[in-house]
């Protein structure tokens, strides 16, 4: 096939606003979106999409800032935290709102097409689907998300015969689960989708045993999802600055703010007992010690360290709900007919097992040379970089560590927490967005290998600042200096988060008033003063943006 411009891999809002925001800049352009799925949306496809996915982030904080979402009334949200359909609706609506050469972002999709293997051959990306189709393009942007390859457990199972449900696939199984020959159902992995899946579970009327390893994270810390006045809901507790300065933050340059907040013993026992009390608001809404079941589902780390294991308590009744789970604090080891033998010993007899343990983040399409040479994560167990590279990089890390903690006193001795292997290496892309040296033309760009509370605004900024690296009229900063800013958030968030996670929760304002910096756009978009600080960022604050930077750049 004839090269096209640019091929975007995966229609969820990551890969959409990419292809909208790179069709802005250059209309003409020929864009194709490469789609495993059916259908688009990703984590928010209609395919995935069941009865109790709600939004983690309430009205009006999770749209593109270019496109707003129809607002929905009050009975039909949960303060503010809505249903995950009215997403799935709204990017159907994004995908088909506007023509670029008489084509929508949906008409330019080819859906049903898996990417299995990506090379590089001079000046052009082959980006196959199977033995026999590929596609080759001029730029690339990759964004395939985080929640797309399921990690499922890997106990030996001798003639297990009950069915292991990954959550991803949970909605097809809906009608399987409902069966009257399905009635005792476990729920393994202790996160926000194992949440879910014991409250869908108990909505058909199953018996469900709720299986938490305690040699991990835990159980997840579910934030309430309201708030005082004058705010609406907990979200807009952590999009506020204020709040965002009293997490050590190497996401932007120490001024007054952090020096109070975490550079002296007064201000960090302050900040530490903000973050106490919420902590203590927010575990007594679950009211954990009603009895001894509850208890187990205590998070497994406070509100402050816990990022990959934060989520909000977003749906009606959630606590009364999952209490009526067994829960128990053990671990899979092995299972032969209808039954999971546990480490303690105890066997638990089931009809299906519900898989709700997590992703891998790694980009199987690219084979490991190329992947090193672009810096992305690997699975652990794959041969590591040349020894040069590997000194190389633990020299950066041993500085920025030292840097991190001359910053953050706080960080230098965090309680320990048990916490797993991580499955993967760091991903070393420079902003979470573009490999350092392996891309010399400016052709490959990763959206979405970040994790936020505001996933949205952070996609579309994310597709500008990619946008603007591919065109070459983004100024980057020497390999040097972008080598030691990765080093920097590398160690920053094994001290921060005690482990190589990829959510920035409390820091998702502070991360995207970075990559507007790079961009060289106003940041503080509050108009200033006591608003700066204290009124919560939503999606309406990033509106314009795009035409901010055609203004920059003399493209209006
Ligand atoms: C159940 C669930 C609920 C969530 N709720 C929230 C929330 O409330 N708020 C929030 O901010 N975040 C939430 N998240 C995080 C979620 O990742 C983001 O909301 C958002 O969907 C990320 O968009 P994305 O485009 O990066 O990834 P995705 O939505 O995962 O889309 C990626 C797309 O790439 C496609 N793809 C993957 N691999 C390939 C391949 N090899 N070839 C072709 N196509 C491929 C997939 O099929 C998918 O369509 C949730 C995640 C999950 C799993
Ligand atoms: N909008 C919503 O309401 C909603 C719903 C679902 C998910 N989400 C979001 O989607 C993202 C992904 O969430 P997720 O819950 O799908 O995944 P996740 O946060 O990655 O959690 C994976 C869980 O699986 C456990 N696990 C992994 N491997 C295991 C194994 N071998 N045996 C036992 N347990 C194992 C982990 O425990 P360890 O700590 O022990 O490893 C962890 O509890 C999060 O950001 C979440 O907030 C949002």
């Amino acid at each position: 096939m004839t090269p096209v411009d640019l091929i975007v891999v995966g229609a969820g809002p990551f890969g959409l606003i990419a292809a909208h925001t790179w069709l802005e800049l250059n209309p003409n352009d020929d864009v194709l979106l490469l789609e495993s799925a059916a259908d688009l949306g990703g984590v928010w496809s209609k395919s995935r999409m069941h009865p109790i996915i709600k939004t983690q982030a309430p009205l009006g904080m999770f749209e593109f800032p270019c496109y707003p979402m129809e607002k929905l009334p009050k009975d039909k949200t949960f303060h503010n935290y809505f249903p995950g359909s009215h997403v799935t609706a709204y990017l159907e609506d994004f995908a088909t709102h506007k023509a670029f050469s008489r084509k929508t972002l949906k008409d330019r999709i080819v859906f049903n097409s898996h990417v299995k293997h990506i090379i590089k051959t001079d000046k052009l990306w082959t980006i196959s689907i199977t033995l026999d189709t590929s596609f080759t393009c001029e730029k690339l942007i990759i964004a395939t998300g985080l929640t797309s390859t399921p990690n499922l457990p890997s106990f030996p199972k001798d003639d297990f015969s009950p069915p292991v449900i990954h959550t991803r696939s949970l909605a097809a199984n809906i009608p399987l689960l409902n069966s009257p020959s399905i009635n005792d159902v476990v729920v393994i992995g202790g996160s926000k989708s194992a949440f879910d899946a014991v409250q869908i579970l108990h909505s058909l009327n199953k018996t469900v045993k709720w299986i938490i390893r305690t040699s991990g994270q835990g159980p997840a810390f579910l934030a309430a999802p309201n708030a005082p006045w004058p705010l609406h809901s907990s979200h807009d507790i952590i999009s506020m600055r204020l709040v965002a300065k009293m997490s050590p933050c190497i996401y932007e340059p120490v001024d007054n703010w952090s020096r109070i907040c975490h550079g002296n013993k007064v201000g960090i026992r302050i900040v530490d007992a903000i973050w106490w009390f919420v902590d203590w608001t927010w575990r007594r809404v679950a009211n954990f010690d009603r009895d001894e079941n509850m208890k187990g589902l205590k998070p497994g780390r406070p509100l402050c360290l816990s990022a990959d294991g934060l989520a909000v308590s977003n749906s009606e009744g959630l606590w009364d709900n999952v209490a009526n789970a067994t829960v128990l604090r053990d671990e899979v080891e092995s299972a032969e007919g209808k039954d999971l033998i546990l480490k303690s010993g105890k066997r638990v007899t089931c009809d299906a097992v519900i898989a709700a343990t997590g992703w891998s983040n790694t980009y199987p399409m690219f084979d490991n040379a190329l992947a090193t040479e672009l810096e992305l994560p690997l699975p652990f167990q794959t041969p590591q970089e040349d020894g040069k590279a590997v000194a190389e990089w633990e020299t950066l890390l041993a500085e920025a560590d030292k840097k991190v903690v001359e910053t953050f006193p706080r960080l230098a001795n965090l309680p320990t927490y048990p916490h797993p292997e991580p499955k993967s290496t760091p991903n070393k892309l420079f902003r979470s967005i573009i490999p350092i040296s392996g891309d010399i033309d400016h052709s490959i760009a990763f959206v979405g290998a970040i994790g936020s509370a505001q996933s949205l605004n952070v996609a579309e900024i994310q597709a500008l600042w990619a946008a603007a690296y591919l065109s070459k009229k983004l100024t980057l900063p020497t390999v040097e200096k972008m080598k030691q800013e990765v080093a920097l958030a590398t160690a920053w968030r094994k001290r921060r988060y005690l482990e190589d996670g990829y959510n920035v929760i409390f820091e998702h304002v502070q991360y995207m008033s970075l990559l507007l910096r790079d961009l060289g756009l106003n940041d503080q978009r509050k108009g200033g003063g006591w608003r700066e600080l204290l009124e919560p960022y939503v999606s309406a604050d990033f509106k314009g943006i795009l035409d901010e930077w055609r203004r920059l750049h003399d493209l209006l």
